[in-house]
């Protein structure tokens, strides 16, 4: 195999910026508030949490012992480890991240736009009509071209060089970023009331049925799992990293920059009684109520508003790259191109996937249910049923047979028994709201 000359992560720490880039993002912004609000607040992050725990550490650890010991992208490493009949599930994979890079690109492009416009033109005050203009259209076919570009940029220089660089930097300045406007907002008059409607635990809100499905899909989305971005991030390590440590650090930054978001977004939004808002939640949320908050503040709106959307572009970035990277790594493997080769034509065909969404909010959000509620929840299932029951010995796979420690034990029991269970669950309980998204897209009454 031509395994010896893959590229590598130059250190440890430049993996888990990569990793942790991957896994922060929109999701954690954009769709975390606008699920927490329509949800009702902290029941949904303790389901959240909950169900990254369960779930999301079982299979973000399964993924990363399959990339890690494949050394390959996600097609050749499944069927490394479970022989030609596997290799299907890599292929999903592959289709899941074309589908979700597709609409991904468009919004990323949003980002770009807000953050440009705070830069220069300052906020439009009437944000909802301008959000028709952003999200959709030509300027969104526009803006997402741009968007596209910069990620077929970054992934052409390469792990270590283009993937690795960016994260090291783009990473702990996300992290500031988002702590300064967190700080700011709770010296702002009226946040309190954001603070009590975050916080605010409603537990029979939080049993229901669909607040648990968008939690456990939200668990998975967020950290990149169930389609092969953090088994492909896997592939470019080395034998000693420690894996289950790592998968503690990602996993944790993962929900505490999602936390903090919400501790940033709902202060602000309320500080200027912008609350109703949010209250009937949709996708534009984020892009409607905190530019009308941004754009209230006059100058200093565009300086806090500027910083917001450049950590959101930073996001977004960071996880796109992860998504052509599974698309670019496959291709590498199957058909032996060049890395910039194979990153422009993956990103090409993306792009051109993706301007139906660029044209149609509908599509969009249809996408987005399709690639969370079926493609990442059924790829999930398809991990843990493979580590926990077709690999040979994950455990010395896992811990690259140092200790035999109980908390490998536990992880195997968990991929065998609770987390297929859960992810069975939720897969039969999400696909009635993907269908019902398909049927008003195709016009089925
Ligand atoms: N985790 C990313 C986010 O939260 C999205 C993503 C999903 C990235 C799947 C890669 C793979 O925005």
């Amino acid at each position: 195999m031509a395994n010896e000359s893959r590229e590598k992560w130059q250190s440890r720490s430049g993996f888990l910026f990569a990793a942790i880039g991957s896994a922060v993002g929109l999701g954690n912004m954009w769709r975390f508030s606008y699920l927490a609000s329509e949800k009702g607040g902290a029941g949904f992050v303790v389901l959240y949490l909950f169900f990254t725990v369960l779930i999301g550490l079982p299979v973000l650890l399964a993924e990363l012992t399959i990339g890690r010991g494949a050394r390959s992208g996600p097609v050749l490493a499944l069927e490394h480890f479970g022989g030609p009949a596997w290799r299907w599930l890599g292929v999903v994979f592959v289709a899941a991240g074309f589908l979700i890079l597709s609409y991904y690109g468009v919004i990323g492009g949003w980002t770009l736009r807000y953050a440009f416009e705070a830069a220069t033109l300052g906020f439009a005050p009437d944000s909802g009509a301008h959000f028709e203009d952003v999200a959709s259209g030509f300027d969104s076919l526009a803006t997402q071209i741009v968007f596209m570009s910069m990620t077929i940029l970054v992934v052409s220089y390469g792990i270590g060089g283009g993937i690795e660089r960016l994260a090291r930097i783009a990473m702990p300045g996300l992290f500031v970023i988002m702590v300064g406007i967190a700080l700011y907002a709770f010296t702002l008059e009226g946040s309190g009331e954001g603070y009590a409607y975050y916080l605010n635990f409603d537990l029979e809100k939080a049993l229901a049925l669909d607040v648990v499905v968008a939690a456990a899909g939200q668990a998975f989305f967020s950290l990149s799992l169930g389609m092969g971005a953090m088994l492909t991030f896997a592939s470019y390590l080395s034998r000693e990293s420690q894996l289950a440590k790592d998968t503690a650090v990602i996993a944790f930054s993962d929900f505490g920059v999602a936390y903090l978001a919400g501790l940033m977004v709902f202060p602000l939004i309320f500080a200027f009684g912008l609350g109703g808002e949010i209250s009937g939640s949709t996708i534009g949320a984020l892009f409607v109520a905190l530019p009308k908050a941004f754009a209230t503040m006059g100058f200093v709106g565009r300086i806090v508003g500027f910083a917001f959307f450049l950590a959101l572009v930073v996001g977004a970035l960071t996880s796109a790259i992860s998504l052509l990277e599974v698309l670019v790594s496959a291709s590498m493997d199957a058909f032996q191109w060049q890395r910039r080769r194979a990153a422009v034509t993956a990103g090409v065909l993306v792009t051109a996937l993706g301007a139906w969404s660029a044209f149609d909010l509908a599509i969009l959000d249809l996408a987005d249910s399709i690639a969370i509620n079926l493609f990442l929840i059924g790829g999930g299932l398809g991990i843990a049923v493979f580590v926990g029951w077709i690999m040979q010995d994950p455990i010395a796979e896992a811990s690259s047979g140092a200790t035999n420690s109980i908390v490998y034990e536990i992880w195997r029991g968990l991929l065998r028994f609770v987390v297929p269970v859960v992810l069975l669950f939720v897969l039969w309980h999400a696909l009635p709201e993907t269908w019902e998204k398909f049927k008003a897209v195709v016009g089925l009454g």
